[in-house]
């Protein structure tokens, strides 16, 4: 997967100042022309529903969570949603591929818990080890693992396992159901759903990590 030369620059989100709500219409427009960009690796055309996003929430525990990973936050709606229901003393790592999306993120989350990072989920286990992130309570992922070349995905799925924390949690929600072919091998079989209040209406497959 093509990394970003800035990558390796992450961006700590401003201390001092809790998330700002973004504004819907903003972000939607950004990631239309992100999706104009690069459909394969964005995947949808508009950023997901507010019923996935509380979804995901649930699902991944994140109200009990000490640290969650966000892999593809896009525009920052679900990370907004992740971070309203994280404890104070939380922290949200949020690894996004896309240049201007990231940029985008910097420039309207502004939260002490969140650090942004630009760069490729394939580097999950570096980024966690760089800013001193214990082992992840719960990973959420919007990643495309259909459109993702197979060896990116499989180095993904296989970190995602080897960094989560016994007992943690690994959401993601998918249009097709590849994510199940890559992470059933690791974490066991996940408990499945489908979100139809999105456009496009997308599974979402649970795993807890023995
Ligand atoms: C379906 S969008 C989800 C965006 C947002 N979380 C939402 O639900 O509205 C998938 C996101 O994953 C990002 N992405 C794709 N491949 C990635 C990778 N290998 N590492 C990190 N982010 C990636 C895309 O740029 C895009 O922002």
């Amino acid at each position: 997967m093509n990394e970003h030369p800035g990558a390796r620059t992450g961006a700590q989100a401003r201390v001092g100042a809790r998330a700002i709500p973004m504004s819907p219409l903003r972000g939607s427009a950004e990631f239309l022309k992100g999706f104009v960009r690069n459909p394969a690796q964005v995947g949808s055309v508009v950023p997901s529903s507010s019923r996935l996003e509380q979804r995901l929430v649930r699902n991944a525990r994140v109200a009990e969570a000490r640290c969650v990973v966000e892999l593809g936050p896009g525009t920052g709606g679900t990370t907004a949603a992740l971070l309203k229901a994280l404890p104070g003393s939380g922290r949200l790592l949020a690894i996004e591929l896309d240049e201007r999306f990231h940029e985008h993120l910097s420039r309207t989350l502004h939260d002490p818990r969140v650090t942004l990072e630009l760069a490729s989920a394939e580097r999950l286990a570096e980024l966690l080890q760089s800013r001193r992130l214990p082992a992840p309570d719960a990973i959420v992922s919007g990643i495309p693992f259909s459109t993702m070349p197979r060896e990116v995905s499989e180095r993904i799925a296989t970190l995602i396992a080897q960094v989560l924390r016994p007992g943690g949690r690994f959401v993601a929600y998918q249009v097709r159901a590849h994510v199940a072919g890559f992470l059933t091998p690791h974490l066991g079989e996940p408990v499945k759903e489908w979100e139809m209040v999105n456009v496009p209406p997308v599974r979402v497959f649970t795993w807890v990590k023995s």
